[in-house]
């Protein structure tokens, strides 16, 4: 793991413990404009990737057994894991997801491509655990990025963009289908 890497993942396992009381309101927001586009129910396998304390969970209860959290700080899991009964919380780096190729009907990840290197090439390698025609979500800070660069990865990648719009807080949000 890179420096830059080791500091991001440090830096969320020491304020853990604070991440739920400062983010809880806006990333539900975010869940809410997004999932009015797309229901969470109309799909069987869910893959969050940098779930964080798994507030996705809280968002959709109903069918959590489905939804599998994966972040590379441990320390964000196990708050996920001390609220939660039932999902899966998964350690690892987005660089190294322990899934096979075409496994995920959905694959979200919210607030997050901020701390990734490459990532066009993490879109274009990972998601790769999507079925054909599965979708992908992505919600990216509009202060790191825009549309049109957006719009470029997603197309790079080899996905058919749906839909992409400005969240009314902090995040571009997107949708798009795994071809
Ligand atoms: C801003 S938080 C968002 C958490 C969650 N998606 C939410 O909606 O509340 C970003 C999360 O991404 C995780 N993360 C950052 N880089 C990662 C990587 N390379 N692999 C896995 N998780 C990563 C962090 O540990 C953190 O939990």
């Amino acid at each position: 793991m890179n420096k830059k890497k080791f500091e991001v993942r440090r830096r969320y396992d020491a304020t853990a413990k604070h991440y739920d009381p400062r983010y809880t309101n806006i990333q539900k927001q975010k869940y809410n404009e997004v999932f009015s586009h797309s229901n969470l129910s109309d799909y069987e396998l869910i893959l969050d990737v940098g779930a964080g304390t798994g507030l996705l969970l809280d968002f959709y209860k109903e069918k959590t057994q489905n939804i599998f959290c994966c972040d590379f700080s441990v320390n964000m899991l196990n708050e996920g894991k001390k609220k939660h009964n039932n999902g899966f919380f998964i350690c690892s780096d987005i660089e190294s997801l322990p899934f096979r190729k075409n496994s995920f009907d959905l694959c979200t990840s919210f607030s997050v491509l901020q701390n990734v290197q490459n990532v066009s090439k993490t879109i274009e390698e990972k998601f790769l655990v999507l079925k054909d025609n599965g979708i992908l979500i992505l919600t990216a800070l509009k202060k790191k990025f825009d549309k049109n660069r957006l719009k470029h990865i997603i197309d790079k990648a080899g996905f058919k963009l749906v839909k992409i719009w400005n969240l009314s807080v902090e995040d571009i949000s997107l949708i798009a289908r795994k071809e």
